[in-house]
Formats: structure tokens, sequence, C-alpha cells
């Protein structure tokens, strides 16, 4: 079986890709610092540069990719949390071309690759979800065009870390968004795939708020892992677990669209936020995605 992930390297994405690897997967890796990646991958896992603020590399990436035998797992689950201000390569806010123009772009250059009764899961964050009240600041819109040039959005939050973080909960509703309007366009040519978002539900102890001052970085890594219990708080260990779990489960090939989220020691299908479940503007988002990321 042959795989293909981003963001395997670390966190969640590290545990999934160990789990994958004990069940004999082909493993290909797109990672930031190939020569960076944790020991045990040296000689078991493909790994190819791939920096997802960069839309070049991801046509390259891809390229090299399609070079190979056709892709059973598409396992697009590398994110990041920018909160002071960064820019893509072509100049998009950084966390939204990462967490979703780029994986936007990758999905539709490798959908010609993909084998039979193939997956694709996107990990999407239940931050997406005004209503699950995460703390985070919640998605306005899914305008991608303001998104990726947030100076224009007269909404704009006026505080950088706040802008950053709505800018991530917003990047995780396109995930979402993505998985459904990916689901129903594939309904007529490729029926045969399996499309899900995944929600690892709140994961700290990863490198995730690795862009926050330091000191809540480290309550993020060291202290919130001790101290937050409940349904939707996971681990890395079992989110990671349950994310090789949808890539590879029997159970879960029937996903075609659907949103499919960890609690507790589980994987669980809900229904995503309302603006998620909007298809017009899953349609619009696919569109306005495509003209900002270019042809394939
Ligand atoms: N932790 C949570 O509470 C939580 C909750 C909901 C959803 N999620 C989602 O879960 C996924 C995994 O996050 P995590 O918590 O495991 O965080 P993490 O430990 O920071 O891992 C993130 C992964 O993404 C990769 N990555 C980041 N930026 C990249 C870029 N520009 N190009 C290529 N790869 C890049 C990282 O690679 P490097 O090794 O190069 O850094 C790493 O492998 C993300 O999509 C995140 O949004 C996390």
């Amino acid at each position: 079986m042959r795989i293909l992930m981003t963001g395997g390297t670390a966190g969640i994405g590290l545990v999934a890709a160990r789990r994958l690897l004990k069940d004999r997967a082909l493993l290909a890796i797109g990672a930031r610092r190939p020569d960076r990646a944790p020991a045990d991958f040296s000689g078991r896992v493909d790994l190819k540069p791939l920096d997802l603020a960069d839309l070049d590399q991801v046509r390259a990436f891809a390229a090299r990719i399609a070079e190979g035998p056709p892709i059973d797992v598409l396992l697009l689950n590398a994110g990041l949390q920018n909160v002071s201000g960064g820019r893509s390569r072509q100049g998009y806010e950084l966390t939204f071309a990462a967490n979703h123009l780029a994986h936007h772009l990758l999905l539709r250059l490798l959908l010609p690759r993909m084998a039979p009764d193939g997956r694709i899961i996107l990990t999407a964050s239940g931050t997406h979800d005004p209503a699950e009240q995460t703390g985070m600041p919640p998605p306005r819109h899914a305008d991608a065009r303001r998104l990726a040039h947030p100076e224009t959005d007269p909404d704009l939050d006026r505080s950088a870390g706040v802008a950053g973080r709505r800018a991530y909960s917003t990047s995780k509703l396109c995930n979402v968004m993505t998985a459904r309007e990916l689901a129903r366009r594939l309904a007529g040519e490729r029926p045969d795939l399996m499309v899900a978002a995944f929600d690892p539900g709140f994961t700290p102890g990863t490198g995730l708020a690795r862009d926050y001052p330091f000191p809540l970085s480290l309550v993020f890594r060291f202290v919130l892992p001790l101290v937050v219990r409940g349904k939707r708080v996971s681990t890395p260990a079992n989110s990671g677990r349950l994310l090789a779990q949808l890539a590879v489960d029997p159970r879960w090939a029937g996903a075609r669209g659907d949103y499919i989220a960890v609690r507790g020691r589980g994987l669980e299908s809900v229904p995503p936020s309302a603006l998620a479940q909007d298809d017009e503007a899953c349609a619009r988002l696919w569109t306005d995605s495509e003209a900002l990321t270019g042809p394939v």
C-alpha cells in the first residue's frame, strides 16, 4: 500500500506514520527538512523536500511523486499556526496558504494518481466550528481572496495574535469544506474514492504552538497535557493512532466528504459547522482557491 503524507515528521502525524510503517505501508513524506527527519525513518520512508509555504515546491513535489506507483492513501496532515503575520512565498497569508491552498493544489495535482478505492484525508480541527467553543477565535467567512490577502478584509482583527489564530481556525474550516466539495466533485467520475476531514481533538503536547510567545508554546507542549481532560481532548499518541486507523480501516471506506472526529478513544462521524455545510460556499472556496493556486 502506497501512502503519501504531509506533516508526518512531528506530533500527531509522526505517531500515525510510525503506525502505518508497522503495517508495512510504503510511506512517502513531504517534509520541510528531510535531513532532520526522525532517525528511525532512515531507509524506511521516502522523504522528499516540501515546504507548503511555497506553491512552486508543491508542484515540484507532486511531479516527483507522480513518477511512482498509484497512491492508495493521501494523508494531508501538515498544519501550522502563524501568529506573527507571516506570508507565503507567493505573498499569501501564511497559515491559510500552507494549511489550505498548498493542500488544495497538491490534491488537485495528485488526483489522477489515486489508486482505485484510494483514500484522501485532510486533517482539520474542531476550532473550525464556533459551536464547539474551543477558545480559538472562530472563522467569520471562507472568502479565499480575503483570507489570502487579509489586508483587504474590512473585518481584520487588529491584534496580530487574534488575526493569526482566527486565520488558523479558518484554514481548518477550509479543510472541512474542501473535503466536502471534493467528494461532491468526485461523485461522477471517481465514486470509489474515500474522502474525509479528520479532527484530532484538542491535542496539546505537539509542536503546533511553536510560533506563539515562548512561554505559551512551552505551556502548550508541556503543561496542558497534564491538566486538560475531556472527551474532545486527546494525546498525540491517541490521535495519531486514530489517524492511522482512518487511513486503512475498512470501517471508514464509505466516507464521502464526512467530518470524522476523535471522541475519547475512538472516532465518530459528526456534523461540521453550519458554514461548512453551505454547499455554495464550499463550491466558491474551491474555484477561488483554484484561481489563487493556478491551473494543473
Ligand atoms: N494539536 C492540536 O491540538 C490539533 C488540534 C486540531 C487539529 N490539529 C491539526 O493536526 C495537524 C498536526 O498538527 P500537530 O498538532 O501534530 O502539530 P506539529 O507537531 O507542529 O506537526 C505539524 C506537522 O506539519 C509539518 N509542517 C508544518 N508546516 C509545514 C510546512 N510549511 N511545510 C511542510 N510541512 C509543514 C511539520 O513539519 P516539521 O517537522 O518540518 O515542523 C509537522 O510534521 C495539523 O494539521 C493541525 O492543524 C492539531
